[in-house]
């Protein structure tokens, strides 16, 4: 099979923003104890933080990660997680039925994220709390002294203000899932109120307000539109979320479930502009993609896990190739839309959906989807082009057309490099696809990396943490400005050409 792209130093869609790349810790099974934090472990620091877990991620350039949730945001007191680690409180989180000691709070956590060199994207509860719960948590982190929240923080033993920048209005407050769920109304008013409030106290903020969770919500784009009628003026972005499901155990809907993905973040950025538009607003509303990731099987095994348990091990996904692809495949769809979505967050960084995977007090392991988000983290910064596919494709009965490619596009400038990202969805056939660089002066092939398995549902585990890794192909020579790259059957590729502009 044959396939063609075409791509053009002129069409350039908008720059990767760094926040691009972030990633998402919550207070959930053993994303942040026995992931980030294990003070058993043989590399823990004084902290208590495994040290291997922060060396990968640094390797994964992570500017920006969301905390403390998530769902469990709903029913958190953050006061709870700060002053003499002995004296907090060991609350109920209702969220995933455990419970939650408070061993880590914010200090602990803002220490690890300054070791990791990312900021926070913090989460406020305006769920069971409100406006002013928001706006002394902001006081405690932001302000410089003299002042009742800001005094405490520095008795607790960090004098200069964290300077948390970024902050979520709460968390998903459409679903019937949350506690303190809202109607769009209840939640705009409530997170307008909220927002103006906290720019009040500190006018650097930049707010992310809940749009719908998730695209299949009875209440999509309704919800959207009510949120942004109500505080368009006072927010800066609209979170968005995204988790491709294997509901079906149809591959072929599978792989194709990204599309799903792309029409939500096409409507979604309609509707910011629609009420642009109604509000004769000069402020644009981008997106805040803060939580996206496959998650195919993990849940139907956490019903059997007793509730009321310290950091139970939930919603652990063992990913495979396939996985890999699909995950590619959302990739794409952020890049191409990299105009407008200016922060994404990977969901999440350790054990729960995890890029990468720990045993408590042991190892430590890669799974299948942490080499594309790797390699985008490492290649993908620079301009996000637009792309002309021609591809072939199959018939699937949810999406119709399917492309049997899937590919998006970086230029950097400062590089002189072109990288694309492509994914072939085909199990059965490689595709040779055609890079067409006819827009760049003397384009030449620099590496192909390959990521694919003779086995779509071969994973890495710790017995076998390296059963699926990327692998070099030779590059391929140019014929003018295009280039001739076999993609393999089922497989996730970095091409990436140098360029003069
Ligand atoms: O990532 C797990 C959960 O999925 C998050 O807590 C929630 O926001 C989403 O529904």
């Amino acid at each position: 099979m044959k396939a063609k792209v075409t791509v053009h130093e002129q069409f350039r869609k908008g720059k990767v923003d760094d926040r691009f790349f972030g990633s998402f810790v919550e207070y959930l099974g053993r994303s942040i104890y026995g992931g980030i934090y294990d003070p058993g472990h043989p590399t823990a620091n004084a902290q208590g933080f495994r040290r291997d877990v922060m060396d990968v991620t640094r390797e994964l350039r992570i500017p920006i990660i969301r905390y403390p949730g998530g769902n469990f945001v709903a029913t958190y007191d953050w006061e709870d997680g700060i002053g003499p680690v002995e004296k907090r409180p060991a609350r109920l989180d209702l969220a995933w039925k455990a419970v939650e000691t408070n061993r880590v709070g914010l200090h602990e956590f803002a220490q690890w994220a300054q070791d990791v060199s990312a900021e926070i994207l913090m989460t406020v509860n305006l769920g069971t709390r409100g406006v002013r719960e928001a706006l002394n948590l902001l006081e405690y982190c932001n302000h410089p002294g003299g002042s009742y929240w800001s005094d405490l923080r520095r008795k607790n033993g960090q004098e200069e203000p964290f300077n948390v920048r970024h902050w979520c209005l709460s968390n998903e407050l459409d679903g019937v899932w949350q506690v303190g769920q809202k109607t769009a109304y209840e939640y705009g008013r409530l997170a307008n109120e909220t927002a103006k409030a906290m720019k009040l106290l500190d006018s650097s903020v930049k707010l992310c307000a809940c749009g719908s969770s998730f695209r299949r919500m009875p209440t999509f784009l309704e919800w959207d539109q009510t949120v942004l009628d109500l505080c368009y003026d006072t927010i800066d972005y609209l979170s968005l979320h995204s988790y491709l499901r294997n509901a079906e155990k149809d591959p072929d809907t599978y792989l194709a479930e990204s599309m799903d993905m792309e029409e939500m973040i096409d409507l979604t950025v309609k509707m910011c502009d629609c009420v642009k538009g109604r509000k004769k607003s000069p402020r644009t509303i981008d997106i805040s993609f803060d939580e996206w990731n496959v998650w195919p099987r993990a849940k139907e095994d956490d019903r059997f896990i007793d509730p009321w348990r310290i950091a139970p091990p939930l919603l652990e996904e063992t990913y495979t190739m396939e996985d890999a692809v699909a995950f590619g495949c959302m990739l794409n769809v952020l890049f191409r839309h990299a105009d407008r979505v200016k922060i994404a967050c990977l969901s999440m960084l350790v054990n729960v959906f995890g890029p990468l995977m720990t045993e408590n007090g042991g190892a430590l392991w890669k799974q299948t989807i942490f080499y594309p988000f790797s390699y985008a983290s490492r290649y993908g910064r620079g301009d996000s082009l637009d792309v002309r596919l021609d591809s072939p494709g199959y018939q699937n009965k949810v999406y119709g057309h399917v492309p049997f490619v899937d590919v998006s596009a970086v230029y950097s400038e400062e590089r002189k490099e072109v990288v694309f990202f492509a994914v072939n969805r085909s199990r059965a056939e490689s595709v040779v696809l055609e890079t067409n660089l006819s827009g760049f002066q003397k384009a030449s092939m620099v590496e192909h990396v390959i990521l694919d398995s003779k086995e779509p549902g071969t994973s890495n585990t710790k017995s076998a943490p390296n059963a699926v890794m990327p692998r070099t192909a030779a590059a391929a020579r140019m014929e003018g400005a295009a280039a001739r790259v076999s993609l393999p059957p089922l497989s996730w590729n970095m091409l990436r050409f140098s360029v003069s502009g």
